[in-house]
């Protein structure tokens, strides 16, 4: 049995499988966002161990043979998550999130200090990345920054829980902004220019290598033999394309989760800060991805359920899809969190355009699917750009559970979409991919191989055609609201 852990934003997943890659377990524990100010957004890492620990006990308690059979753990984890830890490895305060949008302004320090880190750490400044959270702390809370001895990770603080290591891997430490992408290595400038020093980073391995073992308590306490291992494990961007196999070059999918992504591994390094992508090493050795990363997703929905009221958001969606017709009157810009790629704007927020008082739940429902899949088509126009292609990407996430939206997504993106067989292959189904491959040795592909597909959905180029007028019309509403989002 593999153990695969995945510390999310809104849960942390636990994840048994077996040597046949199938799901034997699986147990969450849901999280809490705080946004104690307009544009923060934290957890407290202490939340992410109890999270982690009440995910595996229920594992214990539910399938307590296959969890004392585990013999690897792989970690998987939210990206960015700026983790600040004194001296005796206690966190400092809250976790800074990867959809955090405070530090604008140190983004344009760090451009002036270093004008070409973006070729270097595979991505444009922005305020999710690590770094620029660092110059923030140091500027608006000193004392905090004065007793920082060590920056982790969010699932590199479970690895020091877990097993008393200071360790993580190339996926998330690609998100620092701290890492030469190209080389695999702490980059000193990047580090130097937010205010650290080395000895405050942990080591640097990768995804797949041993990182630890578990401590003696804790096997004890999930009955697990002692010396189980933990791998490296990735950021969840990568994790979920171990999980599906897009482990070689133009393999991808999309994840429709929290966040989503449109991700496609490469064989080489080919940084398009630009284009606001993020071109990133991969979980395994010798490759890399490049991904465009919407700060909103299948969150939206749920947003909009919640609002409105609707307990049963299959319920809603069957209503919606028999009263769908045509395009919605509707524009929803999908933008609560602001968003990355293609805008690179912290500030932006969600707007519905063209309320009537005709206007029905439904279509707003509607117009919210629309808007996650326009803001979809406009990331993809972004690695097109960048002459990157894949031909068929499969869909993961809670929004893959809907065939309704993933049919709409094509027709907007005019881009066929794969529909995964069985249980859902998400961030924790990767990591733990991740600890066989660690413990075992053996080769990626024959661990990493890629689900049955179930439905490819085509999409409809009469419906594509129907869209364009709309999705110019949501890139308008945004261009001409672009100035008003930013704060005075
Ligand atoms: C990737 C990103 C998100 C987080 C949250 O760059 O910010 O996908 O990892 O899941």
């Amino acid at each position: 049995m593999f153990l695969g852990i995945d510390v999310g934003t809104s849960a942390v997943k636990a994840l048994l499988i077996d040597d046949n890659s199938v799901t034997i377990a699986e147990a969450d524990v849901p999280l809490s966002v705080s946004n104690p100010h307009p544009f923060w957004s934290e957890q407290n890492p202490t939340d992410w161990w109890d999270a982690t620990c009440q995910s595996i006990d229920k594992l214990k308690s539910e399938n307590p043979v296959a969890l004392a059979a585990t013999r690897a753990i792989g970690l998987s984890g939210q990206m960015h998550g700026a983790t600040l830890l004194d001296a005796n490895d206690a966190p400092l305060r809250p976790a800074i999130l990867w959809n955090d949008g405070r530090a604008k302004r140190e983004c344009d320090e760090l451009d002036a200090a270093l004008p070409d880190l973006g070729q270097t750490a595979g991505v444009a400044t922005m305020p999710g990345m690590t770094a620029p959270k660092l110059i923030w702390l140091k500027k608006h809370e000193p004392d905090v920054f004065a007793k920082i001895k060590t920056v982790l990770l969010p699932k590199d603080f479970i690895r020091l829980c877990l097993t008393g290591e200071k360790v993580t891997e190339m996926s998330d430490a690609a998100g620092t902004l701290w890492l030469d992408e190209e080389s695999r290595c702490w980059n000193p400038a990047a580090v130097a220019a937010s205010g650290l020093s080395m000895d405050q980073l942990p080591k640097l391995v990768e995804g797949s290598s041993v990182t630890g073992k578990i401590r003696r308590e804790l096997a004890t306490r999930w009955n697990m033999k002692p010396g189980v291992i933990v791998a490296g494990g990735g950021g969840d961007a990568a994790t979920g394309g171990i999980g599906v196999g897009a482990v070689r070059h133009g393999d991808g999918f999309i994840s429709l989760g929290t966040s989503s992504q449109i991700f496609v591994a490469s064989d080489k390094y080919r940084p398009r800060p630009e284009e606001l992508l993020h071109s990133f090493a991969h979980a395994i050795p010798a490759q890399w991805f490049q991904m465009a990363v919407l700060l909103n997703g299948a969150s939206c929905l749920s947003w909009a359920a919640n609002l409105l009221g609707e307990k049963d958001i299959s319920a809603l969606l069957s209503r919606t899809e028999n009263q769908h017709r045509a395009p919605s009157d509707v524009i929803f810009l999908p933008y609560l969190n602001g968003e990355r790629t293609p805008h690179n704007d912290p500030y932006a927020r969600g707007v519905f355009f063209g309320l009537g008082s005709d206007t029905t739940r439904e279509m707003m429902v509607q117009s919210v699917l629309e808007g996650v899949a326009f803001a979809l088509s406009d990331a993809q126009s972004r690695l097109h750009a960048a002459g990157t292609h894949c031909d068929l990407p499969g869909v993961i996430g809670g929004g893959a559970r809907s065939r309704y939206w993933i049919q709409l997504i094509a027709n907007i993106m005019g881009t066929p979409l794969a529909r995964y067989e069985g249980a859902t292959k998400g961030p924790a189904f990767g990591a733990a991919r991740l600890g066989r491959l660690a413990l075992t040795k053996e080769a990626v592909e024959d661990v990493c191989q890629k689900p049955a597909i179930d439905e490819v959905i085509e999409p409809d180029m009469a419906h594509y055609s129907t869209y364009q007028p709309r999705f110019a019309k949501f890139k308008r509403i945004y261009s001409a609201l672009r100035e008003e989002f930013t704060p005075t």
